[in-house]
């Protein structure tokens, strides 16, 4: 290094630097189906390679690199890889990988549009296409956010500053045993207390069912309670069920509720023509959380909250500090941190732009079809194998599952399928999760990755019915 003091390399340190990233990213994605999805390290293990005093001395980035690719990449669960089946993949994209280095080269800050007005174009352009993705009218608008727990968490303050103006004694909430915990989790930071939210049990198809809610509301403005918000799901995490969002929408309306949907994991799937009907009534809800870096192959982190009336954004979070005089000049110029909770922001929208820009969203839409299709291709090899009962059938790019050959007793059904996702991570082939339906234990796979193949799935049902073989019951 010339000058360490400086924090500076060589223009040709710099480019060796940049090659040897690059090159370790390509191995990456052109070798990734070759190797394990499944790395992982024991806690003395990873102790005993990484911790270390403070490094008073520098070394060689090259040797960092090397040192990262073998030791450190080796040990994580490979979220992109075309065998990671478990609870929600990440199949990122290369060009969004490269705008990643992009953006963070460049530390643009898209807090204000007086110090990043070009991104925050970028932005406002990006998370328009989703809205019209979505479905959600012209007037709608959002921002992007880490993930899908920050978009809940930004759309639920919305709402509640719209809807009750911040006061929410009596307020309550509600939404099913599906609902992902990131939701309850965003409502309790919001200070709503547990009694104020109520987990309705779902049907049968573990939707949210309408007459269930129709009661719980009905009971509580009797008893002097103020219903005011509804948080349905498009696509659960467990079995990527839709709650019945038109009607729920139709239900909000009449009863001056907000209606935010969990979009996370699901909405996405709009883009695509197949998946459309189980998500009508996507364009009618107050808020919607969706997170790009699950179901439009984007890494980490990326989510993003839109809510129906632009304007609602920066009625909730602005706040005009004198410091900041400089950057609120003018109304046409959009300053994110008045829109959410984080001041200072990257420039997230950028890997989405680019790899829209670069595929196309005809492209996109080719590969959430994939990953709708895979699973179904997935429900028939289960259905085929004779030990297989299916739980809930391919939607939204989910089939859950209990190994449950006809001649095995429930009580060692249970305890194999307890087994059965430890056995697959020593395996080794594929990454594979279980969750929780009506008590018993459910495996699921989840298909949006679209570069698995067939044959994958085929081999990943063909590896599970011979674990659950000659797993102890
Ligand atoms: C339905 C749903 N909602 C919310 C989340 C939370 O999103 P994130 O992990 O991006 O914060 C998830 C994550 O899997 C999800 O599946």
């Amino acid at each position: 290094m010339t000058d360490p003091g400086r924090l500076e390399l060589s223009r040709d340190e710099m480019r060796a630097l940049g090659y040897l990233v690059v090159d370790t990213l390509v191995e990456h994605f052109e070798r990734m189906g070759e190797i394990s999805p499944a790395g992982r390290g024991e806690r003395a293990e990873l102790e005993s390679l990484l911790r270390e005093p403070p490094p008073e001395q520098g070394t060689d980035p090259a040797d960092l690199v090397r040192f990262l690719r073998e030791q450190v990449f080796t040990r994580i669960l490979h979220v992109d890889h075309p065998r990671f089946f478990a609870f929600v993949p990440s199949p990122s994209n290369f060009v969004a990988v490269m705008a990643d280095a992009l953006a963070s080269g460049f530390n643009g800050f898209v807090g204000s549009w007086f110090s990043g007005s070009g991104m925050a174009q970028v932005e406002l352009v990006v998370v328009d296409w989703l809205r019209q993705f979505c479905g959600l009218p012209e007037g709608a608008g959002g921002l992007f956010v880490s993930g899908g727990s920050m978009a809940n968490l930004t759309c639920l303050a919305v709402a509640r500053h719209v809807r009750l103006e911040d006061r929410m004694a009596g307020a309550v909430v509600y939404f099913s045993d599906q609902t992902h915990s990131s939701v309850e989790r965003a409502l309790r930071v919001l200070g709503w207390a547990g009694e104020q939210l109520t987990r309705l049990p779902s049907g049968e198809d573990f939707r949210l069912d309408l007459e269930t809610l129709r009661r719980a509301v009905a009971e509580d403005r009797a008893a002097g309670r103020r219903p005011f918000c509804v948080v349905a799901n498009a696509g659960t995490t467990n079995t990527g069920a839709v709650d019945p969002l038109a009607d729920l929408a139709r239900f909000c309306r009449a009863e001056d509720l907000w209606l935010h949907v969990d979009g996370a994991y699901g909405a996405s799937a709009a883009l695509a023509p197949e998946a459309r009907a189980a998500l009508a009534g996507l364009e009618e809800v107050d808020s919607l959380s969706l997170d790009p870096h699950k179901w439009l192959f984007q890494p980490f982190e990326i989510g993003c909250a839109l809510v129906r009336e632009e304007r609602w954004l920066v009625e909730t979070f602005r706040i005009l500090p004198e410091y900041l005089r400089d950057v609120h000049r003018s109304e046409e110029e959009v300053n994110f941190c008045d829109r959410g909770v984080q001041l200072t922001r990257n420039f997230r929208a950028l890997k989405l732009w680019m790899s829209l820009k670069a595929f196309g969203a005809a492209a996109f839409r080719e590969a959430i079809s994939r990953g709708l299709r895979l699973a179904e291709v997935a429900e028939r090899r289960l259905r085929e194998s004779g030990c297989f009962e299916v739980v809930t059938p391919a939607q939204l790019g989910v089939v859950s599952f209990r190994y449950a050959p006809p001649d095995l007793a429930a009580e060692e059904a249970e305890a194999i399928n307890q087994r059965l996702v430890g056995a697959m991570l020593a395996d080794g082939y594929a990454v594979v999760t279980s969750t929780l339906l009506r008590g018993r234990t459910v495996l699921r796979l989840c298909t949006i990755n679209p570069r698995t193949t067939d044959q994958e799935i085929a081999e990943t049902v063909r590896r599970l019915a011979r674990l659950g073989e000659n797993l102890p019951g």
